[in-house]
């Protein structure tokens, strides 16, 4: 079985981050949330992935590479525009045709991987299997209506949803998908929909079976999507310590320092936590949990809690940052001397800041 990893698309909904790179990069408890798809799709046996590209595709090509140490091998498939994951799976058909193939969203997360998806098909010897779980904001997201274990309907993101079971962005199908993608037109949005490849799938008569995903899902489409996804990964973290502590520095909880990191004096770390190589945390600094601090970052004073932190991020002031997100080479600062009084703030286009 070969994989279709989906990393195209603008990913809008996430500026101001994405105006300087791709979504699928953005750090989940310091891991991009692309390495996640891979690592699943290892997990599951499969060897040959193909990563679709969209416009922005900037850092991917540098952080996968050939595959090799996520145990693939990885075939770049460029889509000019984000024409949907129908018109991925159409352009693809070279790559895939022949075996039944995955297609994995790469914004998706799932604490159990796929392989409950792959035996399902081979079980039922399905023509496709979808994933569905019950979600509060069934809008958001394809929608699968059902009648006594059957699928009776699928629609792309329903303003009044019939029921409250998501499709979940990974997919299992076999060479009839092709068709069912060659038949379908573009939505309200411009997109090929997969949601209604799978309806035409239906409506040819083939065999669509329901994997009821158990354990999280996630998909990282908005800011507050990414916190908590980063709150569910951090939950499983296993704790170490690569780094070093200075005196007075308490620690509880799991949490994850790695090398070349120090931690100030009379600092405290709450768990479940991760911080990265080369930080200097402290002298008084609080890190509260579900914090993940990427790399290079020097936080001085502060206390921060339930936030996602990136690479060489500087904090230097006496106040409570919680429920934020702060991108590479941020500064926030208290400056004491700053006369007249009041808040300085450079922010680029987009961005959001409560105070
Ligand atoms: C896509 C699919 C949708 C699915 C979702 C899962 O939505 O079109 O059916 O429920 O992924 O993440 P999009 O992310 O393109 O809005």
């Amino acid at each position: 079985m070969r994989g279709l990893l989906l990393a195209g698309g603008h990913g809008t909904r996430l500026r101001p981050l994405t105006f300087t790179g791709n979504k699928h990069l953005l750090p989940v408890a310091n891991k991009p949330i692309l390495f996640y798809g891979l690592e699943n799709l290892a997990r599951a046996g499969i060897e040959e992935v193909g990563i679709i590209l969209g416009p922005i595709k900037e850092g991917i090509v540098e952080a996968v590479g050939d595959g090799a140490k996520f145990g693939l091998k990885v075939t770049y498939i460029h889509q000019p525009e984000p024409l949907g994951i129908a018109h991925a799976i159409m352009i693809s058909e070279e790559f895939l045709r022949g075996e039944p193939f995955v297609v994995y969203l790469g914004d998706n997360l799932l604490k159990n991987g796929i392989e409950s998806f792959i035996k399902l098909f081979e079980e039922k010897q399905s023509d496709a299997v979808i994933g569905v779980t019950p979600t509060k904001e069934p809008q958001r997201f394809g929608v699968v209506e059902m009648e006594n274990g059957k699928i009776v309907r699928l629609v792309e993101k329903p303003k009044q949803p019939k029921s409250n079971l998501a499709l979940v962005g990974v997919y299992v199908f076999n060479d009839s998908i092709f068709e069912a993608c060659k038949k379908i037109k573009p939505s309200w949005r411009g997109e090929l929909e997969i949601t209604d490849a799978i309806q035409t799938l239906i409506n040819m008569n083939k065999k669509v079976d329901v994997n009821f995903v158990e354990g999280w899902w996630k998909d990282t489409g908005k800011p507050e999507d990414l916190l908590e996804a980063n709150q569910l990964v951090l939950q499983e973290l296993e704790p170490y310590n690569k780094g070093s502590l200075e005196d007075g520095v308490i620690i509880t909880g799991n949490v994850v320092i790695e090398e070349g990191t120090v931690i100030h004096r009379d600092s405290t770390i709450r768990g479940p936590a991760i911080i990265g190589r080369n930080c200097e945390i402290g002298p008084n600094v609080y890190i509260g949990p579900y914090t993940s601090i990427g790399d290079g970052t020097k936080i001085v004073g502060a206390e921060i809690e339930n936030s996602i932190i990136m690479n060489n991020v500087f904090i230097e002031c006496n106040r409570r940052i919680v429920d934020s997100i702060i991108g590479n080479y941020s500064t926030i600062i208290e400056y004491e001397k700053n006369r007249p009084k009041g808040f300085k703030f450079i922010l680029g286009e987009r961005t959001f800041a409560s105070i």
